[in-house]
């Protein structure tokens, strides 16, 4: 979504900003542009639709000098994708730019008023409003830009993330949040800043994570002000080191990043397991569970809030806390749940998953069951992120920076936390016997293993998708633990290929998907040996009498499936709690595949962001 970079120092700011909007474009975007004030108090703005390299054309053709800049990437949500939508946006008399990050709910309202007093629009945007708000406040009041800025901000409603800047002050940076995310980077004699740290990597590791409500006054030479937006008082500033680093930033010689990210996998659920199976995998200890333990124990009922692919994991966390804690599980859509009325109180537990940690919904969600007196815990990717400071204990995840849009490492991840959290409130609830506990986490212990084993298939997937250039609709069945890998599968395959696939629960599809099977319609069946396998043979044998493909992922060794689906995918065996964290590895590859046959662009497929952070 929106991406937003800022620069104030001694170096030229074009060329930081350019190199900061490339790696902000996994966060998914449209257009893009930037505004540089240069010390003789001129500014230049260049914007275009497309990709930043269709900015670098136009903007080289232009002046591209001063040490002040500020740029962004937007990802429409008020008018088209298009050069003068595209941020930053000017203020009438052209003295003001501003790149916003948000939405301004109440933009209708306000500019009407603006324009009742002689103000012209040219875009359609909401930020638009914004900047020609702070004008009018500023020429109006004869007030300094950082009041303009601080008055306008109180009339607005809804989420944003701001940098303006101003033509005649070329040593001004003014920053402010609520809702979405912004970090400044402190450097030495110069300042960065952006909406997540990948633009600062590589030029300093000290950060400070602006809160929701404040305002940052960034001053060449100065001591960077941090004030509260209601009070104007300044706050406490915290300084943060950075531990990203630009090899974790780059593509490591795979062709893409949802490449890299896949074959990942082994070494990041090392990273997410490290120090949490202890005492010969016969004990989980999870920090945010361990100090938690009274919430845990009274609790009464969980309910796992988040979005998309993290919604998916949600749906398998549901099933791993069923079986190990045995107790109520709710899983609720974010944007759902959000204006749902929920009926909760302190003997709820609220599970928050998020990858980037900034879903606008999924914060929402978080808002209002703390407001409910619900204990909020999250799974989260991204350090620092809003949702792990808005929660009241979590896990990380610890995967490392996901770049692809289309979610891989993270899924495995989440699902590999909500294991280990199962297991761990299950134990502390004395609702796990221990064999059990021994035998999930022995297994759990070795699934770096397991997933190089897994990855084996790649050449054979690689192939296999080869064969379905003909079809324009899939069909994705699971059942039980792996009916929400099904739905992963089928929404990887939408999102990077643009191929429609709907994923379902192997036996509901007798009830209506069923008339969709034919000759062209192939259907993914994930029928591991588990204990719905007999079931699901018989679904596999209801697609095949309608003439429909089956590739079916299976268990190593499997025999039966080879007689009646088409092909045949081995996963590892593996504990049936576990299969949806190894059967999703060659579910991501033929998506993968099946995309890259079709020349799609899979790390940034169109209309999607990274960081959902609009409703
Ligand atoms: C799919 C994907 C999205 C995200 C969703 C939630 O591949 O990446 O569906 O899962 O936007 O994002 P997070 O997990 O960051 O809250």
């Amino acid at each position: 979504m929106c991406g937003i970079v800022g620069y104030i120092g001694s170096q030229r700011a074009y060329d930081i900003l350019i190199q900061g909007l490339k790696r902000l474009e996994y966060r998914g975007y449209d257009s893009a542009g930037v505004a540089l004030v240069d010390c003789d108090g001129k500014m230049s703005v260049h914007k275009s639709h497309g990709k930043v390299a269709n900015l670098e054309n136009v903007a080289q053709a232009g002046n591209i000098n001063g040490t002040l800049g500020i740029a962004h990437t937007r990802w429409a949500t008020h008018g088209e994708p298009s050069d003068i939508n595209a941020h930053p946006h000017v203020s009438q008399s052209g003295m003001i730019a501003l790149v916003h990050n948000g939405t301004i709910e109440n933009y209708a309202v306000l500019k009407k008023v603006l324009t009742d007093h002689g103000y012209e629009f040219k875009s359609e945007t909401d930020t638009e409003v914004l900047v020609q708000l702070i004008e009018y406040i500023k020429l109006t009041s004869s007030c300094s830009l950082l009041d303009a800025v601080r008055e306008a901000l109180l009339q607005v409603e809804g989420a944003y993330a701001i940098a303006v800047v101003e033509q005649n002050d070329p040593d001004t940076m003014i920053v402010a949040r609520k809702s979405s995310p912004l970090v400044i980077g402190v450097g030495d004699g110069e300042t960065f800043i952006a909406s997540d740290a990948t633009p600062i990597v590589g030029y300093t590791d000290q950060v400070i994570y602006l809160k929701d409500n404040e305002i940052g006054v960034i001053k060449r030479n100065e001591p960077l002000q941090v004030l509260s937006l209601s009070d104007n008082k300044p706050s406490t500033i915290s300084i943060q080191k950075l531990k990203l680093s630009l090899a974790q930033l780059e593509k490591g010689g795979y062709d893409t990043f949802m490449l890299k990210e896949i074959f990942e996998q082994p070494a990041t659920l090392r990273d997410c397991l490290r120090g949490r199976i202890v005492d010969g995998c016969s004990r989980v200890t999870l920090s945010g569970v361990d100090l938690n333990k009274e919430r845990f124990m009274k609790a009464e009922r969980i309910t796992l809030v988040a979005c998309g692919t993290s919604w998916h994991a949600a749906l398998i966390g549901k099933r791993l806390i069923q079986d190990f804690c045995k107790m109520p599980v709710e899983v609720e859509y974010a944007s759902e749940f959000r204006y749902g009325n929920p009926v909760l109180n302190e003997k709820d537990i609220v599970i928050s998953i998020s990858q980037s940690g900034e879903t606008a919904d999924t914060l929402a969600a978080i808002q209002l069951a703390k407001e409910k007196g619900a204990f909020v815990y999250g799974i989260c990717n991204v350090v620092g992120a809003s949702i792990p400071r808005n929660t009241d204990s979590g896990t990380y995840i610890h995967v490392g920076p996901e770049i692809g849009v289309a979610s891989t490492k993270a899924f495995t991840g989440q699902v590999t936390v909500l294991t280990l959290l199962a297991l761990s409130v299950g134990q502390l609830r004395g609702a796990v016997d221990q064999e059990t506990l021994s035998t999930v986490l022995s297994a759990l212990s070795k699934m770096p293993e397991t997933i190089e084993e897994a990855l084996k298939v790649d050449n054979e997937i690689k192939t296999l998708s080869r064969v379905f250039a003909y079809a324009h609709n899939f069909l994705y069945l699971g059942r039980g633990y792996n009916y929400p890998t099904a739905l992963e599968g089928a929404l990887k395959l939408k999102e990077i290929s643009y191929i429609h696939a709907e994923g379902y629960p192997a036996a509901e599809m007798k009830h209506g998907p069923i008339a969709l099977i034919d000759h062209d319609m192939p259907s993914v069946v994930i029928a591991p040996n588990d204990s719905l396998y007999d079931k699901i043979i018989s679904n596999v044998q209801q697609v095949k009498s309608r003439g429909g493909a089956v590739v079916a992922i299976v268990s190593k060794g499997n025999t039966s499936m080879s007689d009646i689906a088409d092909y045949c995918i081995e996963i590892p065996n593996v504990p049936e709690c576990l299969t949806p964290i190894v059967a999703s590895i060659p579910l991501q590859l033929l998506a993968y595949y099946i995309a890259v046959n079709k020349g799609k662009d899979v790390d940034q497929p169109r209309n999607l962001a990274k960081s959902v952070t609009v409703e």
